[in-house]
């Protein structure tokens, strides 16, 4: 087994999945803006730090995604961050994209940034602890889109990224997100979706990566979010687990889905799904951000010192989505 394999399985295994913990400064903005607290650096980390310290850590949470920001800074006991979250037994992380900007002729589509000087900055982040990477790519279903030119420049960033990870000793994450934003049907989604983890792995075989050290961060197949024909948890894990089937290649040992918009008990409910009727031989678990820390944040913001309550809101949420990653998750569990 290569140590990125190893490293792949560590992150993933056991109903264990990854706190997507990387929300920029302004997108963390938006989220803190949202629950009035001012965000200021010592605000984000008090937050980020809150999680990281949570018992379900060692149970749940495999791996976490940073941002720049937080991979520099020390816990309030003068631990750096990722030492506090390596001692839980999980693995840090880090987003090394710069962010998906308008794409040249065709502006309503975006491409994913942050090639020029990647190789040094990854030798920085793994000297910081870090032993894995994301990087995400953008799509949206509208009409014609996403185009030809979109699907394929997304897919060799992705890939040229991917192997300058596996160059620096690190697990690439690979995150094509097709958008549930439009009036769109889970059977587009699902054409597009497709579409686009294909593309990617032609990319990734092209550059040559090696496929049994890197996860895949896909979306799970859903009706846009102004559709009026949304389709039941059960039809979501079938199409979710037919579009894996059909693109992802034997030798990726797993799918850790994002969640996209999607609330927390939506995405616990259709990732249990998902794993009851597997029937592939990949591990499906977990790689989410506001479907982790929305009700987290929500308790934090009433008493940002209140450590146990916040904790106890993370833990919870960790431990149904854990659940969901083995297929054992129910209502009753969640409404306990
Ligand atoms: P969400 O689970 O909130 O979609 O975030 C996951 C992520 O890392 C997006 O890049």
């Amino acid at each position: 087994m290569s140590e990125l394999n190893r490293i792949a399985l560590k992150i993933i295994s056991n109903g264990k999945g990854i706190l997507a913990a990387d929300e920029s400064n302004g997108t963390m903005t938006k989220r803190l803006d949202a629950v009035n607290v001012p965000s200021t650096p010592e605000n984000r980390l008090l937050f980020r730090e809150t999680l990281f310290s949570s018992e379900s850590m060692q149970e749940c949470i495999g791996g976490v995604i940073l941002y720049d920001e937080t991979i520099n800074q020390k816990s309030s006991l003068g631990k750096p961050i990722p030492d506090l979250i390596s001692s839980s037994g999980a693995v840090p992380g880090i987003k090394v994209d710069t962010g998906a900007k308008d794409l040249a002729n065709s502006y309503d589509e975006k491409i994913t940034e942050g090639l020029d000087g990647l190789r040094e900055r990854l030798k920085k982040y793994y000297e910081l602890g870090a032993r894995f990477t994301k990087w995400r790519a953008v799509y949206n279903i509208s009409g014609k889109l996403p185009s030809k030119l979109a699907v394929h420049s997304n897919a060799h960033a992705l890939a040229r990224y991917s192997a300058l990870v596996q160059e620096s000793k690190m697990v690439p994450i690979v995150e094509p997100e097709v958008l549930m934003d439009g009036d769109h049907s889970a059977e587009l989604c699902l054409n597009k979706t497709s579409e686009v983890i294909k593309k990617c792995f032609e990319a990734l075989i092209l550059h040559k990566v090696d496929l049994s050290g890197i996860i895949l961060k896909p979306n799970m197949i859903l009706a846009g979010n102004k559709s009026k024909d949304k389709i039941s948890s059960d039809e979501v894990s079938q199409k979710t687990l037919e579009c894996i089937k059909n693109t992802v290649p034997s030798e990726v040992p797993g799918i850790a889905f994002l969640s996209g918009g999607q609330s927390e008990k939506e995405a616990t409910e259709n990732l249990d799904l998902i794993n009851k009727n597997n029937n592939t031989k990949f591990i499906m678990t977990y790689s989410y951000g506001r479907a982790l820390q929305q009700g987290a944040l929500k308790t934090w913001s009433k008493n940002t010192n209140d450590v146990e309550s916040t904790q106890n809101t993370f833990n919870h949420r960790a431990k149904m989505c854990s659940l969901a990653a083995k297929g054992k998750w129910s209502i009753e569990l969640e409404n306990k």
